[in-house]
């Protein structure tokens, strides 16, 4: 198995056209290796969830690859892309999305690829009790707080044994405290699990030390975090 897991390489996405056209990113190179827990950070508006979107195959690039664990995703059909994310991506959001009419468990079991799995509701119970939920999973997920909801969002992107997680300002509803937990937490479960994590965040500095930190500035993306002297990424 490959150590590089994702490749990003020459991607540029433009939306609309003419007087309203926005160059959200602009030929856009980085890898990312197995394991690698790395934040996307930069101002509002610099093109961190488009970017994010891309790699999620929720959206597909104007021009460039995006490469996944080998596979070129931009030559995929739309059964394919659908199919290929459910297996190799999870996903964190801002808000839990968790559906209210079922249980935390029943809510972690939701993805597809775990539900093909025989020991299926043991897998995500035991993902539930590593972070910190045993004692709510068999709550309605509109019955617990929005702490424990981001707890049950994070068992529920790695439920999948992703080859990568991706998060879209997973703290960004939480309360400092809660957040710095949750924080905490996504730090301790990839190193647990040797799980790749690219995470969009406003909160640099409440992340600490992480392996890796790209910089989106103006839909470019840069290598560390906010020198005066960034090296734009090319390969
Ligand atoms: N669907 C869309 N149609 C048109 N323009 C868009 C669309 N999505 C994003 N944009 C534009 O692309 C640029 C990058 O947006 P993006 O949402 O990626 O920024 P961001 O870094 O995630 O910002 P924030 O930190 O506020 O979430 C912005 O100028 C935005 O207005
Ligand atoms: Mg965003």
């Amino acid at each position: 198995m490959s150590d590089t897991v994702l490749e990003v390489k020459n991607v540029t996405k433009t939306y609309g056209q003419g007087d309203t056209k926005v160059n959200a990113l602009v030929n856009v190179s980085f890898s990312v290796k197995r394991g690698e827990f790395l934040l996307v950070v930069g101002s509002s508006g610099s093109g961190k969830s488009t970017l994010l979107n891309m790699i999620g195959l929720l959206d597909k690039p104007s021009s460039g690859q995006i490469i996944i664990d080998g596979t070129n995703t931009t030559s995929l059909s739309d059964n394919q892309v659908s199919s290929f994310r459910n297996l190799k991506l999870g996903f964190i959001f801002q808000f839990s999305n968790l559906l209210a009419d079922l249980t935390v468990l029943e809510n972690v079991m939701l993805p597809q690829s775990i539900q093909q799995r025989h020991n299926a509701a043991q897998e995500a119970a035991t993902l539930l009790r590593a972070v910190g939920l045993e004692s709510q999973m068999n709550k309605r997920s509109n019955k617990i707080s929005g702490g424990q909801a981001q707890r049950a969002a994070i068992a529920r992107g790695l439920v999948n044994k992703p080859t990568i997680v991706l998060a879209d300002e997973p703290t960004g509803n939480l309360d400092s405290v809660t957040a710095e937990t949750i924080i905490q937490l996504m730090k301790s479960m990839a190193k647990k699990l040797n799980q790749t994590f690219l995470v969009v965040t406003h909160d640099r500095h409440q992340f600490g030390d992480v392996d890796r930190v790209i910089t989106i500035k103006d839909g470019r993306a840069f290598e560390g975090e906010d020198q005066p002297h960034k090296m734009e990424i090319t390969i």
